[in-house]
């Protein structure tokens, strides 16, 4: 099997997942801000409190650092192509903090840009999702995961389920954009 995650980095080796799922409060916003290549620069308090790292173990790493093994690659891609494309995205996203608890968000992501229109960085400010939209998101992000872990290498894993995701979305009459406000309007409001 296909073992996805992340590599063991700075002073503390890689989180096991535990299953345990923690939340924050409606009202809160988590925030971080990364170079042009997804290097974070800044995390604010709610991040650092969620996420169980202190800031020193944050600044600087990659914003894979909080990346959770049951996330599909698929969804990382379209994030990336989408900021590629000088677009904001937003996506549901499953982190996984310090400590091996997982937290559900609500992301939008958006580029920032210099004066002379070059990308500086990036921006992501999270919301909590409600628990009935994390139960429409994750049948879809289980499939592309047992699509990726079918594959023999990385490569394969995330061209495989980009594939099942824009499939999934054809049949729908949606594009991933779509997916995420419909349940928005259904679920969030
Ligand atoms: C502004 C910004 C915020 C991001 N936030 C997250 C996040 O909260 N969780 C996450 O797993 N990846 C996040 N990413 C995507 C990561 O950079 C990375 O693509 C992802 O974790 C997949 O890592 P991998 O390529 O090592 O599989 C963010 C990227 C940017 C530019």
């Amino acid at each position: 099997m296909l073992d996805i995650r992340p590599a063991p980095r700075g002073s503390r080796p890689a989180p096991r997942p535990t299953g345990v799922e923690r939340t924050f409060a409606p009202d809160e916003l988590i925030v971080s801000k990364t170079d042009p290549r997804g290097v974070i620069s800044y995390a604010n308090d709610v991040f650092l409190r969620v996420s169980g790292y202190d800031a020193d173990e944050v600044l600087g790493q990659p914003h894979n650092l909080i990346r959770h093994p049951e996330m599909p690659r698929a969804v990382f891609k379209l994030l990336w192509d989408t900021l590629a494309a000088r677009q904001e995205v937003f996506a549901y996203i499953d982190n996984l903090a310090a400590d091996g608890a997982h937290y559900w968000v609500l992301a939008h992501v958006t580029p920032s840009y210099g004066a002379n229109g070059a990308v500086v960085g990036y921006h992501s400010n999270r919301r909590r999702p409600a628990p009935s939209a994390v139960a429409r998101v994750q049948p879809l992000y289980r499939a592309l995961v047992a699509e990726e872990r079918r594959q023999p290498t990385a490569r394969a894993a995330v061209e495989a389920s980009t594939r099942v995701l824009t499939e999934t979305l054809v049949d729908r009459q949606q594009t991933y954009d779509d997916f995420v406000w419909s349940i928005i309007n259904d679920e969030e409001s």
